[in-house]
C-alpha cells in the first residue's frame, strides 16, 4: 500500500526525465510536474523584465510575485502559465536554457517554487521530476529514482529534441552547455542536485524510454504490494 502516491525522479539534464515523467503519469493516471518548467519560467520573466541575473534578492521578489501555474495540455503533456499567459514554447528557448541554473541556484526563489510544489502534490498522485523532489521537495515519496546517463548521450538528445524544432546545435557547444548547468546544479549551496540516500539509480545511457518505464513500474508495483 502507497500511503504518499508520489513518484520523484531526479537527474541531470537530459537523462531522459521529462518524457519517462510524462509516460509514466499517464500509465499511473497520476498528474505529471515538471518542476523544471516552473524554474525556467521565473527565468523567463527574469530575463523579459531586465532582473540582473546576480541580483539575488531582486530574483526572489520577482519570484514571490509571479504566477506560475502548470496545467495538462490534453495531449499528456504539460501547458506552462505565467501570469496566465501560456509560456510552454517560450521557456525552452536557449536563453532561459543558458540562464536557468542562475537563477535556480538563489535560495529565496527555491523556496518559492518549493512550496508551490508541495500544494500542487498535497492533492494526490503525482509523478514529479526536477533535481531536488526526494531529498527536498518530497522526501516521503515511496518510489525515488535518480535517473543519469552519458553526458555524450544527453547532449545527443537535447540536440535532437532542439533539431526536431528547427534549432541546430553542434553536438560539442551541447554537451559543453550540459556539463556547465550539471557543475552549476551540482555544486550549488541550496539543494544541489543529489542522489537521495532512498533512491534507485537508473542509467538510462543504454536503455529506451519503455525500457526505463517498466522498470520503474516494477518499483511502484512492489511498493503497492508491501504490507
Ligand atoms: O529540467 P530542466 O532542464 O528544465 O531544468 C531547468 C533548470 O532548473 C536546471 O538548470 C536545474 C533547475 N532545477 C532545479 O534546480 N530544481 C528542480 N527541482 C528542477 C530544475
Amino acid at each position: 500500500m502507497i500511503s504518499n502516491p508520489y513518484v520523484a525522479i531526479d537527474g541531470p539534464a537530459g537523462a531522459g526525465k521529462s518524457t519517462v515523467a510524462r509516460t509514466l503519469a499517464n500509465k499511473l493516471g497520476f498528474i505529471y510536474i515538471d518542476t523544471g518548467a516552473m524554474y525556467r519560467a521565473v527565468t523567463l520573466m527574469a530575463l523579459r523584465e531586465g532582473v540582473d541575473l546576480t541580483d539575488q534578492a531582486g530574483l526572489t521578489r520577482l519570484a514571490q510575485s509571479v504566477s506560475v501555474v502548470l496545467m495538462p495540455d490534453g495531449n499528456g503533456g504539460l501547458k506552462v502559465l505565467l501570469n496566465g499567459d501560456d509560456v510552454s514554447e517560450d521557456i525552452r528557448s536557449q536563453e532561459v536554457s543558458k540562464n536557468v541554473s542562475l537563477v535556480a541556484m538563489v535560495p529565496g526563489v527555491r523556496k518559492r517554487l518549493v512550496e508551490l510544489q508541495r500544494a500542487m502534490a498535497s492533492r494526490g498522485g503525482v509523478v514529479m521530476e526536477g533535481r531536488d523532489i526526494g531529498t527536498v521537495v518530497l522526501p516521503d515519496a515511496p518510489v525515488k529514482i535518480f535517473l543519469t546517463a552519458s553526458s555524450v548521450e544527453r547532449a545527443k538528445r537535447r540536440r535532437e529534441e532542439l533539431a526536431a524544432k528547427g534549432n541546430l546545435i553542434d553536438q560539442e557547444q551541447m554537451e559543453k552547455e550540459i556539463l556547465r548547468r550539471d557543475q552549476i546544479d551540482s555544486t550549488r549551496a541550496a539543494d544541489p542536485l543529489v542522489q537521495a540516500a532512498d533512491a534507485v539509480a537508473i542509467d538510462s545511457t543504454s536503455y529506451s524510454v519503455k525500457e526505463v518505464v517498466d522498470m520503474i513500474m516494477a518499483l511502484v508495483t512492489a511498493e503497492e504490494k508491501r504490507p
